[in-house]
């Protein structure tokens, strides 16, 4: 029997009902063949503090054991103020340092996002391109999944109602897959 691909997915937001754990959830049920991903919990974890780095949080050290054991990464994430949600940078910060235990190094990273408006969280993914592009990570440039509109998203089992937006998310984890075979992040 041939080992499964593992990939680990984080983001979602913390409140129950939220549409991007929906869209991480979707893309759980939806994984490339041989492959399962590993939904990593972010709740609960205190703000970073530099002087804890050699001390920090059991669940982030659990985390970065994920990731680095993982062949990609799935980032599903709001945008909150034109910008990367707090409590997801707060888990990005304590997993960057340090700098040579960095788990993104090389890392395939595929990202979604889902908004309650019209530009489905585009200028938070940017901003965690940016981010990602510090940490030394692989962002698969494309396609880019933005859900816009994300009360009207998903029907009533959790999927996407519109065929070409699933036709992307489809297309992404694909690529991140492929990618993580190809040696990327080992
Ligand atoms: C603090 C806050 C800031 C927000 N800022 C933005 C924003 O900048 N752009 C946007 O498209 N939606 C914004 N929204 C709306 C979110 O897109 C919407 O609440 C979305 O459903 C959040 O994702 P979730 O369903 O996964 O919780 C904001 C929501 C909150 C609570």
């Amino acid at each position: 029997m041939t080992e499964k691909i593992e990939i680990a997915g984080f983001g979602g937001s913390l409140r129950n009902g939220s549409y991007n754990k929906l869209l991480l959830e979707l893309c759980k049920r939806n994984m490339p063949d041989n492959t399962f991903l590993n939904i990593l919990d972010i709740s609960g974890i205190e703000n970073f503090n530099e002087e804890r780095i050699k001390d920090s949080p059991q669940k982030i050290e659990e985390m970065r054991e994920a990731i680095m054991r993982s062949r990609g990464v799935l980032v599903v994430s709001p945008e909150y103020n034109y910008s990367v949600p707090g409590f997801l940078k707060n888990v990005i910060d304590w997993l960057s340092v340090p700098p040579e235990k960095n788990p993104f190094r090389n890392k395939p990273i595929a990202l979604m996002s889902v908004s309650g408006g019209m530009l489905g969280g585009s200028r938070a993914q940017y901003h965690l391109r940016q981010i990602f592009q510090f940490l030394d990570a692989d962002v698969i440039r494309k396609p880019e999944v933005f859900i816009s509109f994300g009360g009207q998203a998903f029907d009533q089992d959790g999927n996407l109602k519109n065929p070409l937006s699933m036709k992307f998310v489809t297309e992404l984890l694909n690529i991140l897959v492929s990618r993580g075979l190809e040696g990327a992040g080992h």
